[in-house]
């Protein structure tokens, strides 16, 4: 986190806008003032396809080609919320997708590691935000049900798609003590929780209803 300067402050035209969102989502009771401040640092409108940046600033999520979107920024806040992050921490998100979310964790946690199973999607990705002056996340292209052993374990783990069971391998990879942010259920329609691992164990508590695309992969649907 505070080892870099992010060049990545919304440009005049957005700030409008931006703060638009910003005051929507403390409606809609994110109440953490460092979650809001990271989204406030990172331009949204560069993570979107250029002819919808008219809509970065608007509560949902977007297209971002070979059929991915980027989360809703509501969802976004909610479960960096959740995660509880320190600027000491070491967190896995599994699905990079446009790189925005990776972005925000990153302004809050020390380093962050991001895997994404679409080749095309993590190149784009990393050349974005290593362009913004990112130094703090690292990527990897592959199935991240499996997480990043070597890399663990991690005080905090997202997941950003949506999957039929809590994969093994990221419990496993979970520090004792470390949060877990994850949108379980069918393919159409999901919740979102938040676990925390206490002696081993999974203590689990309901954030909301949600609809993520599929975690593609050997403990995600096939
Ligand atoms: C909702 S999008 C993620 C949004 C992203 N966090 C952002 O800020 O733009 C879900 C992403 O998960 C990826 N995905 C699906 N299954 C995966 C897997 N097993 N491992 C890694 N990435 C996966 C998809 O390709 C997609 O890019």
């Amino acid at each position: 986190m505070f080892g870099f300067t992010v060049k990545a402050v919304a440009e005049g035209e957005f700030k409008e806008a931006q703060e638009a969102l910003l005051a929507e989502l403390r409606a809609l009771g994110i109440r953490d003032e460092r979650v809001l401040s990271a989204m406030a640092r990172v331009p949204r409108h560069l993570f979107v396809p250029p002819e919808l940046v008219p809509y970065a600033y608007e509560d949902r999520p977007l297209p971002i080609g070979a059929g991915q979107t980027i989360s809703q920024p509501y969802i976004v806040a909610l479960s960096t919320q959740a995660l509880e992050l320190s600027p000491q921490d070491r967190v896995l998100e599994i699905g990079t997708g446009s790189g925005y979310q990776a972005a925000v964790l990153a302004e809050l946690a020390g380093e962050v590691y991001t895997v994404e199973r679409l080749p095309e999607l993590s190149q784009a990705a990393r050349k974005r935000l290593e362009g913004l002056g990112y130094r703090n996340i690292h990527f990897r292209v592959g199935d991240g049900t499996k997480g990043w052993p070597e890399a663990g374990p991690f005080d905090a783990i997202l997941v950003t798609a949506a999957a039929p069971r809590v994969p093994q391998s990221l419990v496993q990879q979970l520090a004792e003590g470390g949060r877990l942010v994850i949108p379980i259920g069918g393919r159409e329609s999901q919740t979102l929780w938040r676990m925390e691992k206490r002696a081993g164990r999974l203590k689990k508590a309901y954030l909301c209803p949600c609809t993520f695309v599929p975690l593609i992969g050997e403990e995600g649907w096939r």
